[in-house]
């Protein structure tokens, strides 16, 4: 993998980042990551403010290569989780879901490099006039929170491509070597990866979650509550309760209790894998073993070296 613009922005030895999960990306995740070569994320969206302080304090001691958090802005302490950031010194801030005007510039100010997450090529756009350094374009293949409009990586890639001239970083369903050279094929500066990391030693996810995931194919995860925010979810038994629901026609008010009361924390930290809400992108299916984050970030940099050769 070569130097480019976003190992140079970043200054990292390869252009993957592990993108901000709630439950899942702690410090033990982030700063695995960033010792591998990538660049780490604390997902500061299921953290409390002083969880978060504590996490960032962590991850400083764990690793002395760069590292990020990734602040959901329709977080509700959204002031209080930017004055950390200030004050820990954290050098890099994926924001998503919300609007990239409210903080980016308070950000730079700081000398913060600052990413945006979007789904459209107009929010691309918006991120750049906003003054972002990068942006990362998420196609709906995507684990969490996706875009209402269903355009997938390999759509959206080269079209946000065709309209910015800022770093692009690609996600959504990239889990290989393969990937990544697609990603880059399609005119991304780099990818960022979610499922794949989310199914390693150092994610704090729990067994269950991980193993649940290296069992799932193809087809195994639907984006749903598009009346809502869009969530990629796993077809298990709270899936189908959800699908009952929809036949007796909810209100939005209605289907966001049920939404609610099924905490990510139960699923995904948790473990109840049957009737908790489990987040996870369409490649779960390509994800076989729990691994650690040493041996996955070789694995996807052996694959992409071998087969970019196999086509030179
Ligand atoms: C369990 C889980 C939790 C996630 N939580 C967040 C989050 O808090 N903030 C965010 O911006 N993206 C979140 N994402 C999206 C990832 O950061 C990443 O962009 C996405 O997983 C990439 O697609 P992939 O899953 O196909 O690799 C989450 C994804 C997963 C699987």
């Amino acid at each position: 993998m070569q130097n480019n613009r976003i190992t140079e922005l970043f200054g990292i030895e390869y252009s993957i980042i592990q993108g901000g999960m709630v439950w899942v990306s702690g410090y033990k995740l982030a700063s695995a990551v960033s010792n591998a070569g990538g660049l780490g994320l604390i997902g500061a969206g299921s953290m409390y403010p002083d969880v978060f302080r504590e996490h960032i304090q962590k991850c400083k001691k764990a690793t002395n290569k760069p590292f990020g958090v990734n602040l959901p802005l329709i977080y509700p302490d959204i002031d209080k989780m930017v004055a950390i950031v200030i004050e820990e010194g954290v050098q890099v801030v994926f924001t998503s879901a919300g609007n990239p005007n409210t903080w980016t510039s308070k950000l730079k100010a700081h000398g913060i490099t600052v990413v945006h997450v979007v789904s459209s090529i107009k929010f691309a756009l918006k991120a750049q006039e906003a003054g972002v350094d990068a942006v990362v374009a998420e196609g709906f293949e995507a684990g969490g929170h996706n875009g209402r409009e269903e355009t997938t990586t390999f759509t959206l890639i080269p079209m946000v491509k065709e309209q910015i001239s800022i770093p692009l970083i690609a996600a959504g369903g990239i889990a290989s070597g393969r990937g990544i050279l697609a990603a880059e094929v399609l005119g991304a500066d780099g990818v960022q990866i979610g499922s794949r990391f989310a199914v390693s030693e150092e994610s704090s996810a729990h067994i269950k979650y991980k193993e649940l995931i290296t069992e799932l194919q193809d087809g195994a995860t639907q984006l749903t509550f598009k009346e809502l925010a869009p969530v990629r979810i796993v077809k298990n038994n709270y899936y189908q309760k959800l699908l009952d629901l929809y036949k007796t026609h909810p209100t939005k008010e209605t289907l966001q209790v049920f939404y609610n009361e099924a905490k990510l924390k139960t699923g995904i930290f948790e473990g109840d894998v049957v009737d908790g809400k489990i987040e996870i992108g369409q490649i779960a299916g390509l994800i076989h073993q729990v691994q650690s984050i040493k041996e996955i970030m070789s694995d996807m940099i052996t694959e992409y070296q071998a087969v970019k050769k196999q086509l030179n």
